[in-house]
């Protein structure tokens, strides 16, 4: 099992590149995969063409909270690990042919729920175990990173946009990564769709990571968002999607 998070700035790509990692996996055989939306906005479900809600099923945080938490917020005992694992099974995961899908959910974020925190992390552990790639999507910013679903993982794509911020964001999420103990195998840095690839030398010798390429400007991309249309049906030679072949490519995914 490989453990791959995409994280980056608002609005800088990073579900549509999750969702386009998805269908080059799926073409290449390499299944099953498990994708994880941590983002509370849950953008991803779309982007595949998953409807939780129309599957009937729970995000983790609703499950956590239903398991773990009474009304008025005491906790109830500290139910096993098991507990948490076989709920999100049967009331979480939505199951396709190709893949996987799970969501984290909002109520996550809004408060500090240690218990099913540390019970989640077990659950995630043996969720995540028979999957050939576990894909998480995350939200912008940089606080999930502090929450530490997962202390172990293979590779780190953070999809810069052409801001100073954006420089910054990737020194930040470098060292936060370090100092919260992730134990991560690689650290990429991806052009967003808005990056100039002129700049790419600037993010190479300024950051001292691997830049993998660019993910083009694809107008088909921005329909399908704008329709809803999921984006595991984008033809195999629009340019984002032929981009993101080269990008997985370069980091060694043939
Ligand atoms: N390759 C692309 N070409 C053109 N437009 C794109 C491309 N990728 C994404 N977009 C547009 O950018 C918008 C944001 O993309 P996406 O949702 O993937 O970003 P994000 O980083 O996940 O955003 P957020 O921070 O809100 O989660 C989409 O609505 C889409 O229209
Ligand atoms: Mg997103």
């Amino acid at each position: 099992m490989k453990l791959l998070v995409t994280i980056g700035r608002g609005g800088t790509g990073k579900t549509s590149f999750v969702a386009l990692m998805t269908k080059y996996f799926i073409e290449k055989g390499v299944t099953p995969l498990l994708l994880v939306d941590a983002d509370p906005d849950q953008n991803l479900g779309e982007m595949v063409g998953v409807d939780l809600k129309e599957e009937g099923k729970k995000t983790i945080s609703e499950l956590l909270v239903q398991t773990f938490l009474q009304e008025g917020g005491t906790t109830v005992g500290v139910p096993p690990t098991e507990r948490i694992e076989s709920r999100i099974w049967t009331h979480g995961m939505y199951e396709g042919d190709d893949f996987d899908f799970v969501a984290l959910g909002t109520k996550w974020v809004e408060g500090c729920y240690c218990l099913p925190n540390a019970a989640l992390k077990g659950a995630l552990g043996s969720l995540t175990k028979n999957y050939k790639y576990v894909l998480i999507d995350s939200p912008a910013g940089l606080e999930h990173l502090n929450r530490r679903i997962t202390s172990k993982v293979n590779d780190i794509f953070d999809i810069i946009d052409p801001s100073k911020k954006s420089f910054h964001h990737i020194e930040r999420a470098y060292r936060i990564a370090k100092e919260v103990k992730i134990d991560f195998d690689n650290f990429y840095i991806v052009g967003g769709f808005r990056f100039p690839e002129e700049l790419k030398e600037k993010a190479r010798e300024s950051l001292r990571l691997e830049y993998l390429g660019k993910i083009a400007r694809d107008e088909k991309v921005e329909e399908y968002v704008l329709a809803g249309k999921s984006l595991l049906e984008l033809p195999s030679d629009s340019p984002a999607y032929v981009s993101i072949r080269k990008i997985l490519k370069n980091a060694g995914y043939t």
